[in-house]
């Protein structure tokens, strides 16, 4: 039976403020709806994790978001939906949205592009999530994948003595030399170095997924007929850090809740 509407949360969560590129995109044109945003700041960075850390750790997080009783639970996270999307999508009722393969979808879809360069963690790298994900839609594409291991830390600032434009180039000389007609920054954390890439490289090749990602949802999610949405956000570690961190780009006024998983 069609649901005209459904009133119950929906749940957001990636291991620190990458996420928000996603929420900062979602709940403007959502704006009915209840967002639950959890940063698992305590278990940050996701992308130096192994498949089994990662299912033990997201496994809590979607429990949690089932006692809530959430409809949706949007992955705001590529290392999650990179790693353990396939195996956890059979294991809860309310609807999974991985942001890799509905950005796979989305960007292969009337764009025509050929070649792509696609940057992301380690984990997601090694996982191949991506180009399997991208050629599941577009089989000739060709495709380019790096992982860029300090740029989580750089976003976070948990990075120590370090030059930002030689870990810049580090990554993205090799991946223009492939000469890409877009370049996916694979992890929600990268957009935030959209500024600095733009100083190498035309800022209109980069996707950030955030953005077919949300669009998608918005489309396709089961609205609520509430008249006002509102935000929640929790964090597993340093509540205080992960605000004052987001400021860069979100500017949260609630409260950030601590959250024992
Ligand atoms: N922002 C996440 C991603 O999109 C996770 C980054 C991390 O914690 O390593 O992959």
């Amino acid at each position: 039976m069609k649901m005209d509407f459904d009133n119950r949360p929906i749940g957001v969560f990636d291991s620190g403020i990458g996420g928000l590129t996603v929420l900062n995109r979602l709940a403007p044109s959502l704006k009915n709806e209840q967002f639950i945003y959890i940063a698992d700041t305590l278990n940050l960075p996701y992308g130096e994790k192994n498949k089994d850390e990662l299912t033990t750790i997201i496994k809590k997080i979607f429990d949690y978001f089932k006692e809530l009783n959430v409809k949706a639970v949007v992955m705001a996270c590529n290392t999650s939906s990179a790693q353990v999307y396939d195996e956890l999508k059979e294991l809860y009722e309310f609807q999974i949205y991985p942001i890799i393969q509905i950005t796979s979808k989305c960007i292969t879809q009337n764009t025509g592009l050929k070649r792509l360069a696609v940057f992301a963690t380690n984990a997601t790298i090694n996982s191949h999530a991506y180009s399997k994900a991208i050629k599941s839609f577009a089989p000739a594409m060709e495709v380019y994948e790096h992982s860029c291991p300090e740029w989580v830390p750089m976003v976070e600032k948990t990075l120590k003595d370090y030059d930002e434009n030689d870990l810049i180039l580090k990554y993205l000389k090799p991946a223009l030399d492939f000469k890409p007609e877009a370049i996916i920054l694979g992890c929600t954390h990268y957009p935030y170095l959209l500024n600095q890439l733009s100083c190498f490289a035309d800022r209109s090749l980069f996707i950030d997924p955030a953005i077919p990602f949300a669009d998608y949802i918005s489309e396709h999610i089961v609205k609520s007929s509430n008249v006002s949405g509102n935000l929640k956000f929790l964090a597993t570690s340093d509540c205080e850090n992960f605000k004052n961190k987001a400021k860069i780009f979100f500017n949260i006024k609630e409260k950030v809740e601590l959250l024992t998983l």
